[in-house]
């Protein structure tokens, strides 16, 4: 059994060591592509392996068709939009996630961006306090739960939507459940963007929903770009000089935000809310069991492609 981790942006070198480990332990090989820059480079990799280990790194038609002898796909995190599922279902590959593993990570970084926006990024000026103010949090899954435990301890009023989660979930975790999204903008300061990158969600948050925020509203998404509509956004900004966006996923137009609203967009120069140990190790070992489960018994609970 050969698996090849293939990340443009590395796990952490303890979590590389510990998915060594699980598949030295299988009797398996370990192919390591770090920091690859050129395409090709995932081509010639993929060719004889039976495993593919990734983060966000794009898996297309074409490296699922050099990937002769391919299994399975894990993508060590939770979003798998950078895999094409129908190719590698045609293919008889299994792809899989590894769900929340990586989510405390994403979620503490939510507050880290939210408290250097109240307070003017660190600017020296008066800013805001998180505590008592209203945070709405867009889908409560693995990352908007963790989310919601962090805000309980900043003594927020939390609420939610997710047309998948049922109002007891929320509501055993403090939350209150709230059924359309345009109340979930209209009634809180903060709202945090926790929604997969899907046909459906696709430039869904435009200048329609922003402006709906209260007075001070501040946007923070961690979750993919692709959900923006950034030219709402943008309008949306302009528009309302109150407003601010934070994201761990800079949008295209990164440049022209921060020209035309300095002061009240941020962006992280690279996407680093799974970027610490702690969750390198757990999704990097997750997925490292996963790959080993499934070669050896056809473990495939993680499936997400049919
Ligand atoms: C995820 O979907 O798990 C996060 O966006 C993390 O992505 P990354 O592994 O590229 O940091």
């Amino acid at each position: 059994m050969k698996i090849l981790i293939a990340t443009e942006k590395p796990f952490a070198g303890v979590a590389v060591e510990g998915m060594k480990k699980v598949i030295d332990e299988a009797g398996a090989e370990l192919v390591l592509l770090e920091k690859y820059t050129d395409r090709q480079q995932l081509l010639d990799a993929v060719a004889d392996v039976d495993a593919l280990i990734i983060r966000s790194d794009k898996v297309d038609a074409d490296v699922i068709g050099a990937g002769k002898n391919l299994k399975i796909v894990v993508r060590a995190g939770a979003g798998y939009d950078n895999v094409d599922l129908e190719a590698a279902t045609a293919a008889g590959v299994s792809v899989q996630n590894t769900p929340g593993q990586n989510s405390n990570a994403v979620a503490e970084l939510v507050f880290g961006l939210a408290t250097f926006m109240a307070r003017n990024m660190f600017n020296g000026t008066s800013g805001w306090e998180l505590k008592g103010k209203t945070l709405g949090i867009q889908a409560f899954g693995q990352v908007g739960r963790n989310v919601a435990r962090i805000a309980r301890g900043y003594e927020m009023n939390i609420s939610a939507i997710d047309p998948y989660c049922p109002d007891d979930v929320m509501l055993d975790a403090g939350v209150t459940p709230v059924h359309s999204v345009e109340e979930l903008y209209a009634t809180n300061r903060v709202v945090s963007i926790h929604i997969p990158a899907t046909p459906e969600t696709r430039e869904s948050i435009g200048y329609e929903l922003v402006t709906r925020m209260p007075k001070g509203g501040l946007l923070i998404n961690t979750a993919r770009k692709e959900v923006i509509d950034e030219a709402g956004l943008m309008q949306a900004l302009t528009d309302r000089p109150d407003l601010k966006y934070a994201a761990d996923v800079a949008p295209a137009r990164a440049a022209e935000f921060e020209a035309m609203f300095p002061g009240r967009v941020f962006f992280t120069p690279k996407k680093m809310g799974a970027q610490t140990a702690e969750a390198n190790i757990n999704a990097g070992i997750a997925a490292a069991r996963q790959v080993i489960d499934f070669l050896t018994t056809g473990a495939d609970r993680f499936r997400v492609n049919k």
